[in-house]
């Protein structure tokens, strides 16, 4: 099905967006229409998902690839997913997505890694016919809306691991060097780490969220079983909880360390979380 809404949009690249409606996928979009050029976003469920003015909306679910070939009819560039299910689970169509978009003319696409291997980011990185970019960032600034209840009723974090340092980077970073990359020339196989201007701990990061929000912020510690309890009653697996020790207990290298790919891809500085945060005021305040 394809729900069509006003497209003026005449640029000559039409782009496909997968996990639009999503914190990535959103961004992507607005930095594609931002820069002019005509946008159609995939969702499972074209009557719930909202999008802005300009963007072309086509139905359609990436486990079922054969079902795409509508919406990926004179597309040039495709931002895909690497996931597709609950949890997060690895998209296993991944082959089958790049022969359509291959036999549709797509000449090139952008893949928001996963955190590991999947199916759909070995094919694309096998596919010397496409100009591919792997797009890795850290940590999103926007996982501190989880912060978000916990500020609002009792002006306090509770989390483990709090000297743990982020390089975390704006969601809409992510989407700037996504557009980028899926328009103009120069980024084909290529893989982007992609962070923020900064590495922060939790302390700097809930004293960036009290100074944006005028009201101060306490930071509480929770030790690792309690953190794991608490993760439990959230309902997460033993997979998911075995990950977030891992990652905030022993955070790799590449998770604190600042690199310039936003700058050095769309030509000005990586937003800080300082910036974010003053954007989201209102997600911390009563
Ligand atoms: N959070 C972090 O700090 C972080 C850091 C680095 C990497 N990542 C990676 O980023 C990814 C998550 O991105 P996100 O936060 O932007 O996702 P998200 O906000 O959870 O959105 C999920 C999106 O995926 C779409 N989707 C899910 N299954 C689908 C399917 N079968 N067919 C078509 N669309 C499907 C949903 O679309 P509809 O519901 O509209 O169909 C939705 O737009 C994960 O791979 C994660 O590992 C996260």
């Amino acid at each position: 099905m394809t729900q069509t809404q006003t497209d003026t949009r005449a640029d000559g690249q039409s782009i496909l967006v997968t996990g639009a409606s999503g914190t990535v996928g959103r961004q992507v979009v607005a930095e594609l229409l931002h820069r002019g050029h005509r946008v159609r976003a995939l969702t499972r469920d074209a009557a719930k998902a909202r999008f802005p003015d300009g963007v072309e909306v086509v139905q359609g679910d990436l486990t079922e690839p054969d079902g795409l070939a509508p919406a990926l009819e004179g597309v040039t560039g495709l931002h895909l997913i690497a996931f597709g299910g609950e949890y997060f689970a690895p998209l296993e169509t991944g082959p089958r997505i790049l022969e359509l978009a291959r036999a549709a003319g797509v000449r090139r696409v952008t893949v928001l890694h996963g955190g590991g291997p999947t199916p759909l980011e070995d094919a694309v990185r096998a596919d010397d016919g496409l100009d591919w970019t792997v797009l890795m960032p850290v940590e999103f600034m926007s996982n501190a809306l989880e912060w978000a209840a916990g500020i609002v009723e009792r002006d306090e974090v509770r989390e483990p691991f709090v000297n743990r340092l982020s390089a975390m980077v704006h969601e809409g970073d992510i989407g700037a060097v996504a557009a980028v990359a899926l328009t103009e020339e120069g980024h084909g196989s290529r893989e982007y780490v992609i962070t923020g201007p900064q590495a922060l701990t939790l302390a700097e990061k809930t004293a960036t969220i009290a100074g944006a929000r005028g009201r101060a912020v306490a930071l509480v510690e929770l030790t690792e079983d309690e953190a794991v309890a608490r993760w439990r009653a959230a309902g997460h697996d033993d997979g998911l909880i075995g990950f977030l020790l891992e990652v905030y207990g022993n955070t790799p290298e590449a998770g604190y360390t600042v690199v310039d790919t936003v700058e050095k891809v769309t030509g000005r500085p990586a937003r800080s979380f300082a910036e974010w945060a003053g954007q989201h005021a209102h997600a911390f305040t009563a």
